[in-house]
């Protein structure tokens, strides 16, 4: 992987930048839509690739393993032959979904002993098998396996728990860097900073983090219910640590508000399930602010989505038609909302990486936020 600076923002600290993979380009900053068992839910390939633009998706460790397991990810030959999506592929470590879908768990130095959330069988998860799993998915960067601490945390816990997660980040490392890729393209490995919403340990782990040089670098235990300033200030303290020539993944987060602040402080990569999820709900991003579907007030408004946001979706389709899907719960109510909601995440960073070339991006972001945060 090679990452490449294009501009600074002089205004603010936000970055224009390039990943690039084996498996294609990605301009930064991006969004990555989330497709936790190897599909965004409602979303083809194809779709996502012509329609969306997206340029990198997201899968997860945790379910994949459950579901279809590795034996039948290696046998297709990777999950990109699996599902067929050939641009890069970015896999969480199981560290997240562990602690939040599995009730049963036990935490130690060792790893993590849980219960699948599909069948009850026991399972093992340490930072050596979590690297040989995603060897075996094949992404094209991998996460570290870490602790997602709780919000909120006491002092003690969250210290703990990032110092053993910096402990299984020189495992994770180890074993990552004596193993090679399985599919005869490259892999890396993002090491991801913990320490809650406290600044002497945000300031320790980003410091550790950046000592071990991996390409690229993540910031995780935020979005985890703490208030937004908070998560902005632990972002900023971060941002200001890490390495300014590596990218910086800010995990889980946010909404188009969170998205624009944090591209502010210096943030080149994001992904939530927000877009996706809420469009099953039938809350929709548009251009022009948030629409719940669910509300009488659509129930005759034949103009598009979003006529602004352009696409096949936005454009060809009518507010009354979507919400006549969302309310009838048909299958092609949730393909609609997705398509759009994703269209407008992408069309999000896609601006924002043009206005801060132009050099005008705190400006637009100041007085573009109200607009496509207020609900209609
Ligand atoms: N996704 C959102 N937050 C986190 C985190 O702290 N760790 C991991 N592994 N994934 C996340």
């Amino acid at each position: 992987m090679k990452f490449s600076l294009k501009h600074t923002d002089p205004q603010s600290k936000a970055r224009v930048g390039e990943i690039t993979t084996d498996h294609g380009t990605i301009a930064t900053p991006i969004f990555m839509p989330v497709g936790t068992a190897g599909t965004v839910k409602a979303i083809h390939q194809r779709e996502l690739h012509q329609d969306i633009q997206a340029e990198i998706i997201l899968g997860n460790t945790y379910h994949l393993y459950l579901r279809p397991g590795l034996d039948i990810i290696e046998q297709a030959g990777g999950l990109h032959k699996f599902n067929g999506w050939d641009k890069p592929i970015l896999t969480d470590s199981g560290g997240y979904q562990v602690y939040s879908l599995s009730g049963n768990r036990k935490i130690t130095e060792e790893g993590v002993q849980f219960v699948s959330h599909i069948d009850g069988s026991k399972h093992l998860f340490t930072p050596e098998n979590v690297m040989d799993i995603q060897r075996t998915i094949g992404a094209d960067i991998m996460m570290a396996f870490d602790e997602c601490a709780p919000y909120p945390c006491e002092y003690k816990y969250a210290k703990n728990s990032m110092e053993m997660t910096h402990r299984w980040l020189k495992r994770c490392c180890d074993r990552f860097d004596q193993t090679e890729g399985k599919y005869g393209y490259s892999q890396t490995l993002f090491p991801i900073v913990q320490g809650s919403v406290y600044k002497d340990l945000r300031k320790k782990s980003a410091e550790t983090i950046a000592s071990f040089e991996r390409e690229g670098n993540a910031i995780g235990g935020l979005s985890v219910g703490e208030p937004a300033e908070e998560m902005y200030a632990t972002t900023d303290l971060v941002c200001d640590i890490l390495p300014k020539d590596k990218p910086r993944y800010l995990m889980g987060v946010g909404t188009p508000a969170n998205i624009l602040e944090c591209i502010a402080l210096g943030i080149d990569m994001f992904d939530c399930v927000m877009p996706t999820r809420n469009a099953r709900n039938g809350m929709i991003f548009t251009t022009q602010g948030i629409l719940n579907m669910r509300n009488a007030k659509w129930q005759a408004d034949f103009t598009p989505i979003d006529a602004e946001l352009g696409g096949y979706a936005s454009t060809h389709y009518s507010k009354a038609y979507l919400r006549h899907l969302v309310v009838s719960k048909e299958i092609l109510g949730a393909q609609i909302a997705t398509l759009q909601n994703l269209s407008f995440y992408l069309w999000l960073v896609q601006q924002a990486r043009e206005h801060i070339l132009a050099g005008d991006f705190v400006q637009w972001k100041d007085r573009i936020l109200p607009v496509l945060m207020q609900r209609l």
